[in-house]
């Protein structure tokens, strides 16, 4: 499905994000024939940079980054054609009507009908600003529709995102705001719906007289990398936890929704964060949640420095780079059942992984025999490996009455031929077709905020701190006790 004809403005065009995930995605969309002739992009930064340099920053971050490579050809040169770039201090209002004569040239050229999306890849305390002289310097007055694409943190607590909503909701209206997340973009996390809700083999069992427990994982082997000034700030519960971490909770634990549309989705979801248990107090998140740091340690025979020694971080820092939580979503379906999630940086592997758990069978004949019978297990593997598997107690081969676990393996990742698009190309091509599906409501940032504030309440009264835990490593050990406690493990990523 092609978009419709828009002019893209990519506020923060000289920064990581334009030059990792943006551009490539555009490219992308470009290549698969899902972006219309009539498109043109307008990358907005502060430093100056002529067409030529910021056309070259482009091909760069293809060649660096996107899944389709490209020459300096004449395929290039057309698509390139349709980058401009405009040095802007957005606070001031010159600027934006300055920025506006250019689109309208451009709008103009590629017979655009005056729709127009903002996306702002930037520090979110700039978006309110942003906003207001989108609307002051004439923006917004273009025939055709308009959408404001932001990017996450989305606030940093409660409070300060419901200020930072009022902001953009003077311009903005709701259905016109699409807050990204891009673990909601990501091709597994979407599946977790189909696998759901188009299999019988599922849906009957996905309830508390099942399943027993629920494990995601979202694991990271870098540590914080460039960004120490503004991690020291989030730490793991307000940069992976309030939304990406929650986001697929509510994928696995929502109802089905009475239609496949967008809202429908995502009121089913919020119902799931409005429905998180919340804890009491500084002494049942002490119970329930585990916060650590890296010290140092190493990982395939290499050094690794602590934390506190990372660039940009407080020699004494306290931010959490691992957080774990047992959460129990109170509603007929799941009372009972414990969702752990964890993530952390600077674990040994790089994965996004769904563990479902089911209970062991009632006492049956196999009892009594040397094999414990091990539960069944569905898996989703999100990240970097796409697939799902089932774990299953079978007859071992040869033998009398055996039984070992054999895992069906569903490899998506390694099937030849399939190339899954990024989650920024999926969003991307969303917003420009006006599906909000995958994108998240005020509501549900909000639900997520207050259940996260407590956490964060409690923190800070903590005088001990997170737990070290060497680079590396799984985290604390804490998190292993906390499972343990209810008669469970963690069971091995992969
Ligand atoms: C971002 C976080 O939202 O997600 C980063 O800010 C994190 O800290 C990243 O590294 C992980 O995304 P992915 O797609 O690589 O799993």
């Amino acid at each position: 499905l092609q978009t419709p004809g828009a002019v893209f403005f990519i506020f923060g065009a000289t920064g990581d994000l334009a030059r990792r995930k943006l551009f490539p995605a555009i490219y992308s969309l470009y290549r698969e024939g899902k972006l219309a002739e009539d498109f043109a992009v307008i990358g907005v930064a502060r430093r100056p940079r002529t067409q030529e340099e910021f056309r070259s920053d482009i091909f760069n971050s293809i060649q660096e980054f996107c899944r389709y490579k490209t020459e300096d050809n004449e395929d290039f040169r057309s698509f390139a054609q349709h980058f401009e770039y405009k040095s802007l201090d957005i606070n001031n209002v010159d600027g934006f009507r300055e920025l506006n004569e250019q689109t309208m040239v451009l709008e103009e050229r590629y017979h655009i009908p005056g729709n127009r999306i903002f996306y702002l890849a930037l520090a979110p305390e700039l978006f309110g600003s942003v906003s207001f002289n989108l609307q002051k310097g004439g923006m917004l007055d273009s025939a055709g529709w308009k959408r404001l694409v932001i990017e996450k943190p989305f606030g940093y607590d409660l409070k300060s995102a419901e200020e930072l909503n009022e902001q953009i909701r003077q311009v903005f209206k709701e259905e016109e705001i699409y807050r990204i997340d891009h673990y909601l973009g990501k091709e597994m996390v979407q599946n977790i719906e189909v696998i759901r809700f188009a299999n019988a083999f599922f849906e009957p069992l996905w309830n508390n007289k099942h399943i027993a427990n629920v494990q995601i994982t979202l694991g990271e082997t870098v540590g914080v990398e460039e960004r120490g000034g503004y991690y020291d700030h989030a730490g793991a519960l307000r940069d992976m936890g309030q939304n990406h971490m929650l986001q697929m909770l509510t994928m696995i634990a929502m109802e089905p929704p009475s239609r496949l549309l967008p809202e429908d989705i995502r009121d089913e979801k919020v119902k799931v964060l409005r429905s998180l248990r919340p804890y009491a107090g500084a002494e049942e998140v002490g119970r329930n949640v585990v916060r650590g740091q890296y010290v140092q340690g190493s990982s395939r025979g290499k050094d690794l420095p602590a934390y506190r020694e990372e660039d940009k971080v407080d020699p004494n820092s306290n931010t959490e780079t691992y957080f774990m939580a047992r959460v129990f979503v109170d509603n007929f379906r799941w009372a009972g059942v414990p969702f752990y999630i964890r993530t952390g940086k600077r674990l040994p592997v790089k994965t996004t992984e769904v563990v479902v758990e089911f209970k062991g069978m009632p006492n049956n004949v196999y009892l009594g025999q040397k094999h414990k019978l091990e539960p069944n297990l569905l898996v989703i593997r999100v990240n970097p490996m796409e697939g799902i598997y089932v774990k299953i107690n079978a007859k071992k081969p040869g033998s009398e009455s055996e039984i070992e676990p054999l895992a069906m393996d569903f490899c998506q990742s390694c099937m030849v031929g399939i190339n899954s698009p990024e989650a920024y190309e999926r969003l991307l091509h969303d917003a420009a077709r006006g599906d909000s599906t995958y994108f998240t409501r005020w509501d549900e940032v909000a639900t997520a905020w207050s259940f996260v504030d407590r956490i964060a309440e409690a923190w800070k009264q903590d005088p001990e701190g997170p737990r070290p835990y060497p680079a590396g490593s799984w985290g604390p050990e804490e998190a292993d006790r906390l499972l343990a406690e209810d008669g469970f493990h963690w069971w091995p990523v992969n």
